[in-house]
C-alpha cells in the first residue's frame, strides 16, 4: 500500500535548521479541512488542541483509504490483505520509533497515553512495590498520571509523595531533589503540562532520578505533538504519548519502554496475539512489544499515525516549535494588555497553552459565549483537579494554539474576548 501521504507539507527542513519563517503557514493550514467550517455562523477559531488536535486530509485519507482497500486483520491470515494490513500496522511502530529515536522493538502501541501509564502501573509497579515505598509525583499532573498511582498505592501500600510548584508554575526542583528519598522507587512527571505550559527538564529531572535508582515515567501527551522528542536524549525508563494529540486519529498511542523492562514485566492483558502458544496446562507469552498488545489493534488508527508522522516530519518538529512559539508570543503580548486577566503559568520556555481567567467572569461562561463567536476553547478543571486546587480556583479557561493556527486568529480571539467580558458585564 502506499506509504507515504498523497498531500501535506513537502519536506521544508534540513535537520536542526530553523526555517519556519519561510514557511507557507496559510497553505500547511490549508491541509486541515475542518479548519474551514464555521460555527454559529462565524469562522471557526480552534484553540483547543492540547485537548485534541486537528487531522490533516493526509491523515483522514490514509484511514479512508486503509478501509477501502487494504482492511484485514494484523498477522492472522496468510491472505494478501493480511500481509498489506500486518506490514501498515509495523510500519507504523517504525515511523513513531524514529520519530521518537527509539528501537521499534521497544515501542507498545496502545490507545493512548491513559492506557500506557496504567501498563507501567500495573505490570511494573503493582508487582514490585510495597509498604515503605514511595511513588513521587507532581503538582501539575494530569489526573492519567495521578489516578493509577493512587490505584497501585492501595494495593500494594506505597505511599503517594508530591512536588510542589513555583509561583510562575514551574516544577520546585529544590523540592523535587530534596523528595528523592531512598524509599521512591518510582518518578511520574508530565514532560509539558496540559494547563499551564510548562515544559519540565525532563533530561536532568531523569539523570538525576537514575543516579538515586529511581525509575521514570514521562508523560509526553503534551510534548511529542509540539516539539522534538528525542526519547533516548531523556533517558527515563518509561515514555507515554497520545496519537490524536499529534494530529493522529482518536484510540492511538504508545508507550515507549526500555528492552529490559518490557521483558521483565508481566503481561497486563490477556488474549490473542500476545501469545505463542497456549495449552490449559498455562501459556508462553510472545516477544516484546507483542506481549502487551493483546486483541485487534487500533489498525486503521495506527494507519492514520503513521501518515500524521509523515506530516509533521516533513513539516519539522523545530518548525512547529518555533511556530508555536511566535503565535504564543502574540498571544501573551495581547493578553497582557486585557485589565483584568490572570494567567496561569507563566514559565519561561512554556508550550502554547495558556490558562486564565477574567476579573468577574465564570470559566464557563465566558467559554459558552466565546463558542458563539465561533471560538473552541477548553473551560473546566482540565483533568488536574489537584493543580486547580492549589491555585485555589475551580476552573479556568484554557486556549490552547498549534501551528495551523494564526497571528489574525490571536487578534480575532482577544477581539472576541473583548467583547464576551463587555456582555458579562
Ligand atoms: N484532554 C486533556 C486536556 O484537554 C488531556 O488537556
Amino acid at each position: 500500500m502506499n506509504e507515504s501521504p498523497s498531500i501535506g507539507p513537502t519536506p521544508v527542513t534540513q535537520p536542526g535548521a530553523d526555517v519556519s519563517h519561510s514557511i507557507d503557514w496559510d497553505r500547511i493550514r490549508a491541509d486541515f479541512p475542518l479548519l474551514r467550517r464555521q460555527v454559529h455562523g462565524k469562522p471557526l477559531i480552534y484553540f483547543d488542541s492540547a485537548n485534541t488536535g486537528q487531522k490533516p486530509a493526509a491523515v483522514i485519507e490514509a484511514v479512508d483509504d486503509f478501509y477501502r482497500r487494504h482492511n484485514a486483520n494484523v498477522s492472522r491470515a496468510v491472505h494478501q490483505l493480511g500481509s498489506e494490513a500486518t506490514e501498515s500496522y509495523e510500519s507504523a511502530r517504525k515511523k513513531l520509533a524514529r520519530f521518537l529515536n527509539v528501537r521499534a522493538d521497544e515501542l507498545v502501541l496502545c490507545s493512548g497515553t491513559t492506557f500506557a501509564i496504567n501498563l507501567v502501573a500495573y505490570s511494573w509497579a503493582l508487582p514490585r512495590l510495597k509498604p515503605g515505598d514511595a511513588i513521587l509525583l507532581t503538582r501539575m499532573e494530569h489526573h492519567a498520571n495521578i489516578v493509577p498511582w493512587q490505584l497501585i498505592a492501595e494495593r500494594t501500600g506505597a505511599s503517594i509523595k508530591v512536588v510542589e510548584l513555583t509561583p510562575e508554575g514551574a516544577l520546585d526542583l529544590d523540592m523535587l531533589h530534596a523528595l528523592m528519598t531512598p524509599e521512591v522507587k518510582l518518578l511520574a512527571v508530565a514532560h509539558v503540562s496540559n494547563v499551564l505550559g510548562t515544559a519540565n527538564p525532563v533530561r536532568e529531572i531523569c539523570r538525576e532520578a537514575r543516579r538515586r535508582g529511581i525509575v521514570t515515567v514521562v508523560d509526553g501527551s503534551q510534548a511529542v505533538p509540539h516539539r522534538p522528542v528525542d526519547i533516548k536524549a531523556i533517558g527515563c525508563d518509561f515514555y507515554a504519548l497520545t496519537g490524536h494529540k499529534m494530529c493522529g486519529p482518536t484510540g492511538t498511542g504508545a508507550l515507549w519502554a526500555r528492552k529490559e523492562h518490557l521483558v521483565a514485566m508481566p503481561p497486563f492483558i490477556g488474549g490473542g496475539e500476545m501469545i505463542k502458544e497456549v495449552s490449559f496446562d498455562g501459556t508462553v507469552y510472545n516477544d516484546v512489544p507483542y506481549k502487551f498488545e493483546a486483541g485487534t489493534p487500533n489498525i486503521a488508527g495506527f494507519v492514520g499515525l503513521a501518515a500524521a508522522v509523515d506530516y509533521l516530519e516533513a513539516l519539522g518538529m523545530a518548525n512547529v516549535e518555533a511556530r508555536e512559539q511566535a503565535l504564543l508570543a502574540h498571544l501573551m503580548e495581547e493578553l497582557s494588555k486585557f485589565d483584568g486577566l490572570r494567567v496561569f503559568g507563566t514559565a519561561p520556555g512554556k508550550a502554547a497553552v495558556v490558562s486564565f481567567l477574567v476579573e468577574g467572569a465564570h470559566a464557563h461562561d465566558l467559554a459558552t459565549l466565546l463558542d458563539l463567536e465561533g471560538v473552541a476553547i477548553r473551560s473546566g478543571q482540565h483533568c488536574a483537579h489537584p493543580l486547580l486546587q492549589w491555585f485555589g480556583v475551580a476552573a479556568t479557561c484554557r486556549a490552547s494554539l498549534a501551528f495551523y493556527n494564526t497571528h489574525e486568529e490571536v487578534e480575532h480571539f482577544v477581539a472576541a474576548l473583548h467583547k464576551v467580558r463587555k456582555l458579562l458585564g
